[in-house]
Order: C-alpha cells, then sequence, then structure tokens
C-alpha cells in the first residue's frame, strides 16, 4: 500500500493531491515550512525540506514509500532573488533524492515545467525534446532536475516521474508567484465583480491546464508500469492554449461586466521565452495521457 509523503503541500497542487487521495484511503503526510489555516484530512508535520535530517526521520516515523516532491519558488518569485530560488528549488530536489536513496524508496513524483523551454525551443508547438535554454533561474532549476532525474536512474534505480505542467487553473487553491498566474486573476475578479490589470499584453499566448487533469495526469503517470515509459527525465503534457483577450471575451461572454485593463510587467518577458502550445503526443503513447478540460469544460467548472 502506497504511504505517500508530499512535500510543499499547501500550495495549489498539495492542497489538490491531499483531496484526491482522501478519496482512496491511502495514507499521506503533508508537510510544509507554514501550519495549514485548517484541519487537513491527512498527517501534517510543519518541516522544512531543506532539513534533511528532519524530513529523514519523518520518512522513518511514517514509513514513507512515496514522495510527491512539490516545493518550488515559481518563475516570477525566482526572478526576484535567483540565489535563494535556485538553493530552495535545487536542494530540496537533492534532499529528496538522497533520502530515497537512504530509505529505498523509488517513486518520486516531482513536476517540471514549461519553463523549461526557451526560444530556440519551436514555441509555437513545443516537442517532447527540442532545445532547451531556459531563461528563468526557475526553469534553469527545472531543467537541472529533469537531467539528474535521468541520471539518478541510472544511477540508483530511482523512479522519479514528471510532467511538464502549463499553468494550472484552480480557483480554491491559489499558486503564488508564476507568470501563468494571471489566468486565476482574472477569473477570480469576474467571480468577483472587480476590475483587473493584466501583467500579460493581450496577445500573450499560453498553455493552461485545469486542476483536475492536473492531478489525473500525475496519478496516472505514476500507475504504470515503468517498462512502458520511454521518457525518464519529463513529460510534455497539454490542456489548452489561449491569451489574456481571448479569456476577457470568454468571459464577457458569459455574462460578467469587467473592466480589464493591461499593463505587462517583468514577467511578459518570462511569457515570452514560454511555449504557446505543446505536443504532448508522447504522453498519449507512452501512458495513455488525455485531457478531460478543454477551455469550455475549465470555464463551466469555474463558474459553476
Ligand atoms: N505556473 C508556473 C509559473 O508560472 C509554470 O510552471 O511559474
Amino acid at each position: 500500500m502506497d504511504r505517500i509523503l508530499i512535500t510543499g503541500a499547501l500550495g495549489q497542487l498539495g492542497l489538490e493531491f491531499i483531496k484526491y487521495f482522501k478519496k482512496s484511503d491511502t495514507f499521506v503526510l503533508a508537510t510544509d515550512i507554514r501550519n495549514p489555516h485548517e484541519k487537513l484530512s491527512c498527517e501534517f508535520e510543519k518541516a522544512d525540506v531543506l532539513n534533511k535530517e528532519r524530513l529523514d526521520l519523518l520518512v522513518k516515523k511514517y514509513e514513507i514509500n512515496t514522495i510527491y516532491h512539490l516545493v518550488a519558488i515559481l518563475s516570477a518569485n525566482g526572478e526576484k532573488n535567483p540565489f535563494i530560488s535556485w538553493n530552495v528549488n535545487m536542494n530540496s530536489f537533492q534532499n529528496i533524492v538522497e533520502i530515497s536513496v537512504d530509505n529505498n524508496i523509488k517513486n518520486i513524483f516531482w513536476p517540471s515545467s514549461i519553463a523549461v523551454f526557451g526560444t530556440d525551443s519551436n514555441l509555437d508547438f513545443v516537442p517532447q525534446n527540442p532545445s532547451m535554454n531556459p531563461e528563468t533561474i526557475y526553469g534553469v532549476s527545472k531543467l537541472a532536475g529533469e537531467k539528474l532525474s535521468s541520471y539518478y536512474s541510472r544511477k540508483f534505480g530511482l523512479d522519479i516521474r514528471s510532467l511538464r505542467y502549463p499553468g494550472i487553473i484552480s480557483t480554491d487553491t491559489l499558486p503564488g508567484g508564476g507568470t501563468t498566474d494571471y489566468i486565476i486573476e482574472m477569473l477570480n475578479a469576474a467571480k468577483n465583480k472587480s476590475d483587473y490589470t493584466c501583467f500579460l499584453s493581450k496577445e500573450t499566448r499560453l498553455p493552461m491546464m485545469y486542476i483536475d487533469d492536473a492531478i489525473d495526469a500525475a496519478v496516472k503517470l505514476m500507475s504504470v508500469e515503468r517498462k512502458k515509459l520511454t521518457i525518464s527525465s519529463s513529460y510534455n503534457i497539454s490542456g489548452f492554449s489561449i491569451t489574456p483577450s481571448e479569456l476577457e471575451d470568454q468571459i464577457k461572454s458569459r455574462g460578467f461586466n469587467i473592466k480589464i485593463n493591461y499593463k505587462p510587467d517583468f514577467r511578459q518577458e518570462i511569457a515570452n521565452s514560454w511555449p504557446k502550445e505543446i505536443d504532448d503526443s508522447s504522453s498519449i503513447k507512452d501512458w495513455g495521457w488525455s485531457c478531460n478540460f478543454g477551455l469550455k469544460e475549465t470555464l463551466d467548472k469555474v463558474f459553476s
């Protein structure tokens, strides 16, 4: 039976994984550097993944055999302090690897991101293996993690599975400090009947995915036999792509009278180096990925 550790558990993905695993009665130990506002439906321990000794003790105490390592400083926040970002993103990754090797834990899920690509990655439709020259520290750390995943798989037989997530849309749980966050901010502004100033230009097309698809994809990827997987770094995965002005039209066509201003800031440059569309054919072929929530289904959920 799975006994799962989730790190960074109070973030956008973590809280949704906790909800998901509750349905199946899987044992979950959630950790984060802060305490939850409300009681969680699983065990919780306040812990910093940079403190390897403490995490190792928790892994032993709760007999963990699977790790969802979600700790990360996202793209926009990362640019404000690249050194802290590298330290958190990479040293937490390295600690998880060391703890896994020491405790014979083979199964790890670790999200990568569309931030691993760069302007020479054929951004109109990014293949699984283009040249990758990420332009943010977040992207550099995610790409380093991908390379290390392949290396540790060869070296120690670790089975780190990973998805290059696009922007994730959830309205219950919020992201923090990403470049794709505008979509959630705009949707929440519409719901709250307030105006919104978008930090990206109208025509910035970026790939997005509804949270339920993001969670289902990870759980499905984790359940597939390793021999079916041809990629040991991270899989491209795609939902739908949209620009802020298309989202504005969609929101207005649903009867929301929202005023949107456009005032691009430093995040525009980040978005310019990210994909518009993603080729996820390897995910479809290797582990049967299929997206359930296109734009319409996502907006139906958000406004339901
Ligand atoms: N949502 C992330 C970000 O914007 C991308 O992985 O940083």
